[in-house]
C-alpha cells in the first residue's frame, strides 16, 4: 500500500473557477462587498472512490467526477500507472497504490478513505482483467487471479467501505457483456463477472435498509489501453478493435467517456434503480441486425 502523503489543496475549480473581478482584479477569497461567482458542479460537496481508476473507464469516471467538483481517491496498482495519473492530476485527486486482491490492502484503504474522506456518497468498483485461455489451458493460478481481482476483491471492498458510505450513497461495479453470452476462451472471466453480477443483487438487497443503491454498468467492446484483456499485444488490441468495430449493431466500440457517463448516471442520478446491470454496448446483446 503507498500514499502520496501531502495534503489535498482545494481543488482551485470549485472555488475559484471564475474569479472574483469585480474592482477589477481578481479576489481568491470571498468578498462581501463583490458579487461571487463560485463554480458549483453537479458533483461539488460529494466524495467518490474509484477503485482502478488508473486507467481507461475508470480514470474516465475519475476525470469527470472531478470536473463536476467531487472530491476523489482513486487507486490502482502497478506504480507507473499511479505516477502517471498523479502527474496528470496533479493534486486534485488522492492517489492510492492498493491491490484489490490483497486483503491487507482492502482493510488499509477502508482506513485511509476514513481518514481522507470520512463518509462517503460513492464507490465505484472498476478494478478487472480477462484472460483469453481455452478451457483445457487454464491453470489453477490463472483462475485465482481472475476470480481473485474481479470477485474477491470486489466483495471484501464492499464489505471494508460500506460502513463508510452515507445513507443515499451508492456502489456501481464493472461487470462485462460476457456475463450473459458465452465467448471461447472467456469461461473464467465469465463466470467471474456473472458472480459480481449477482453480488450487486445480493448487496443492493442487504444495504437497502441503510438507504444505498448498487448497480452495475456492463460495457460491450470499449476503446481502453488494455481492452479489459491482460498481457495482449498491440496486434491483439487492434484486432480486438476491428472485430468490436464489425459486431456491434452501432458499428462502432464504446468510448471510456460513455462508459463514465452511465456510471455516474447509476450511481448519482438513478435515485429509484437499484440492482440492476445497465449494458453500455452499442446493442451487441440486445439488437439482432439483419446482414444484407
Ligand atoms: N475495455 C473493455 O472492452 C471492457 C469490456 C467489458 C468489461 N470491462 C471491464 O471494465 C473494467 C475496466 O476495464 P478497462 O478496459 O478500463 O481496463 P484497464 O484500462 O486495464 O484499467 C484497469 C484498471 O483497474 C486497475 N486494476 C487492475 N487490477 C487491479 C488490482 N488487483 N488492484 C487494483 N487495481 C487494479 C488498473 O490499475 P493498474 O494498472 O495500476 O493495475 C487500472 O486502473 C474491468 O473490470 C474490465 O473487466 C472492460
Amino acid at each position: 500500500m503507498t500514499y502520496a502523503n501531502e495534503p489535498l489543496p482545494l481543488h482551485p475549480f470549485v472555488l475559484f473557477a471564475r474569479p472574483n473581478v469585480c474592482d477589477g482584479r481578481a479576489h481568491r477569497s470571498y468578498s462581501s462587498a463583490c458579487h461571487k461567482e463560485v463554480f458549483m458542479g453537479r458533483y461539488t460537496g460529494k466524495k467518490a472512490v474509484v477503485i482502478g481508476g488508473t486507467l481507461g473507464m475508470g480514470l474516465a469516471t475519475v476525470k469527470a467526477l472531478l470536473e463536476e467538483g467531487a472530491e476523489v481517491l482513486l487507486t490502482g496498482r502497478h506504480g507507473k500507472n499511479l505516477e502517471a495519473v498523479r502527474r496528470e492530476l496533479e493534486s486534485r485527486a488522492h492517489v492510492v497504490g492498493s491491490d484489490a486482491t490483497n486483503m491487507a490492502d482492502i482493510d488499509a484503504l477502508g482506513r485511509i478513505v476514513q481518514e481522507k474522506l470520512g463518509e462517503v456518497d460513492f464507490v465505484f468498483i472498476n478494478a478487472g482483467f480477462s484472460r483469453i485461455e481455452p478451457l483445457e489451458q487454464v491453470t489453477e493460478a490463472a483462475y485465482d487471479q481472475t476470480f481473485g481481482v474481479n470477485t474477491k476483491g470486489a466483495f471484501f471492498t464492499v464489505q471494508r467501505l460500506a460502513p463508510l458510505v452515507r445513507k443515499g450513497g451508492s456502489f456501481v461495479f464493472t461487470t462485462s457483456v460476457a456475463d450473459a453470452v458465452g465467448y471461447p476462451g472467456l469461461s473464467v472471466y465469465s463466470g467471474a463477472k456473472a458472480a459480481l453480477r449477482s453480488f450487486a443483487q445480493g448487496f443492493a438487497a442487504e444495504l437497502l435498509p441503510r438507504g444505498i443503491r448498487v448497480n452495475a454498468v456492463s460495457p460491450g467492446f470499449i476503446k481502453t489501453p488494455t481492452m479489459g484483456v491482460s498481457g495482449v499485444s498491440p496486434a491483439d488490441l487492434a484486432a480486438f478493435e476491428q472485430e468490436g468495430n464489425a459486431v456491434t449493431p452501432m458499428k462502432r466500440i464504446g468510448t471510456v467517456e460513455e462508459v463514465a457517463r452511465a456510471v455516474l448516471f447509476l450511481g448519482f442520478e438513478a435515485t429509484f434503480t437499484t440492482g440492476v446491470e445497465l449494458l453500455v454496448d452499442g446493442g451487441l446483446t440486445q439488437v439482432l441486425v439483419p446482414n444484407h
